[in-house]
């Protein structure tokens, strides 16, 4: 069957990598499902009428590229496919088509309903209109004005030192995060930090561990960068790091303060685990703490990175969450050895962060400006989701589960298993709400219900989708 889905060019590229590029490109759209049992090399080599040795070499670069494996005494095996994630691909136009690479990089994992970012009641999606726009206008206004020397130019591509000072004493006071300024780095977006770390800290086919329920930007950069994504569960008490034991993992992609999209809070016991556990396997954390400035229930816990010993975890902040996605401003803070090379890895992928916007937002932390406007949105936030969770519960009762949330912008509906929360999602949809299914967040085992947003709950708006629900769940 082999045969078929090779068709070798003798004026062509060499034959061994013919053949690689052919199965590749075959496991990736899913002609050639994992577990699909390869010929051995004799049999290929005799259906395709050249030498054993062309074979050989093939599938030892897929088993390099971790498409197969390759036991003693055993017919290779596809194996890359079930964990590289499904995606839909667009068939390369005319011309100049994508490269493997490309490809990996255009996958679209987000199973958005209504369109792309279109509905009511949309999960992590903050309400524009709390950010504060005359207090922005005006500091931008004030440091547009200012002079920044060579940083104008091209130094401090890493980032401002005022800002990455400020940056440091705020993540200190507000995250128990422990770094020098040095040890920061800015970025347009933790997705832009995420897939960084995925190309500099992972070969293409090595494991990367993701939270299921998780974030999907996560799983988009680590199977952007070619890295085989598993599964790690999560529960009341956070992800479990039972996975990692002998799993070679290189990342762990966890969401300890806040998990997204369950709101779950990793305890300390957990912690101490999940770093044990990254130490052993000698993988990088890699710490999603994007909406942790403003937890309203109780003190935030302290982020994770200021409880290790400094040299397994990358922890990431945003302004996505607490000002606006928008704004395109996020930082990093990793562990000093691996500083130079991120630092011009970072300059060399083009991820450097607009200048004005920096001294703005350095300027809010220091005047105290970021604080009093974190406390006012928690506030808000908490009367939503508050709102939601009290809405649903009332007209819905037992036949959903949902927590009050802790703090953020999102919270989930737990279903019975027996529902079908695609479907449920997809009706929500065409009512004009996205809220996805929770099936669609899970990579291991899947749980049904519904990731909903509460940044732009209104009572009206809530009654309405709590109606909906119950028609839906009858
Ligand atoms: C868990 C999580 N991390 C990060 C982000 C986005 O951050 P950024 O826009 O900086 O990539 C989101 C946005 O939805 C998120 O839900």
């Amino acid at each position: 069957m082999l045969e078929g889905l090779i068709v070798l060019e003798r004026s062509g590229a060499p034959l061994p990598e013919q053949i690689y590029r052919a199965v590749g490109e075959a496991a990736r759209v899913g002609r050639l499902r994992a577990g699909t049992v390869l010929p051995s090399s004799r049999q290929l080599a005799t259906g395709l009428g050249i030498s054993r040795n062309s074979v050989n070499a093939a599938y030892e670069l897929l088993r390099a590229d971790g498409v197969i494996a390759v036991r003693a005494g055993a017919a290779p095996q596809v194996v890359a496919r079930a964990e590289l994630e499904a995606a839909q691909l667009d068939e390369a136009g005319p011309g100049i088509g994508l490269s493997q690479r490309g490809r990996a990089l255009a996958r679209d994992l987000r199973q958005w309903q209504g369109g792309r970012h279109a509905g009511q009641l949309e999960p992590g999606a903050p309400d524009e209109n709390l950010f504060p726009a005359d207090l922005w206008a005006r500091t931008l206004r004030r440091v547009a004005r200012q002079k920044f020397g060579d940083a104008a130019n091209y130094a401090d591509v890493d980032g401002l030192p005022r800002l990455k000072l400020a940056l440091a004493d705020h993540l200190a006071r507000h995250r128990g995060v422990s770094a020098t300024p040095n040890q920061i780095i800015m970025v347009p977006s933790i997705q832009a930090g995420l897939s960084l770390m995925a190309h500099c800290l992972a070969d293409p086919g090595e494991a990367g561990f993701v939270e299921s329920p998780g974030y999907f930007g996560a799983r988009t950069a680590f199977a952007g960068a070619g890295l085989l994504t598993k599964a790690l569960e999560v529960d009341a008490q956070g992800a479990d790091p039972a996975a990692l034991a002998g799993s070679g993992a290189r990342l762990v992609y966890v969401t300890p303060s806040h998990h997204y999209p369950t709101g779950a809070r990793m305890n300390l016991q957990r912690r101490m685990d999940l770093l044990e556990a990254a130490r052993r396997e000698g993988a990088m954390v890699l710490e999603d703490d994007y909406d942790s400035e403003f937890m309203w229930q109780g003190r935030a816990i302290a982020a994770l990175q200021g409880i290790s010993r400094g040299g397994e975890v990358i922890y990431f902040g945003t302004t996505a969450k607490s000002l606006l996605p928008g704004l395109r401003l996020a930082y990093m803070v990793v562990p000093e050895p691996l500083v130079g090379s991120l630092k011009q890895a970072q300059r060399n992928m083009g991820l450097r962060v607009n200048i004005h916007a920096q001294a703005a937002y350095a300027e809010l932390i220091e005047s105290g400006a970021l604080v009093t406007h974190l406390k006012r949105i928690a506030r808000l936030y908490e009367e939503r989701g508050r709102l939601l969770v009290q809405t649903l519960r009332q007209r819905l009762g037992d036949s959903i589960e949902i927590a009050m949330p802790m703090g953020g912008l999102q919270t989930v509906i737990g279903f019975a298993d027996s529902i079908d929360d695609t479907t449920v999602a997809a009706r929500l949809a065409k009512e004009g709400f996205e809220t996805p299914a929770l099936s669609s967040y899970c990579a291991g085992e899947k749980r049904k219900g519904l990731v909903v947003g509460f940044a732009d709950a209104t009572e009206k708006r809530m009654a309405r989708f709590a109606r909906l629900l119950e028609g839906l769940l009858d």
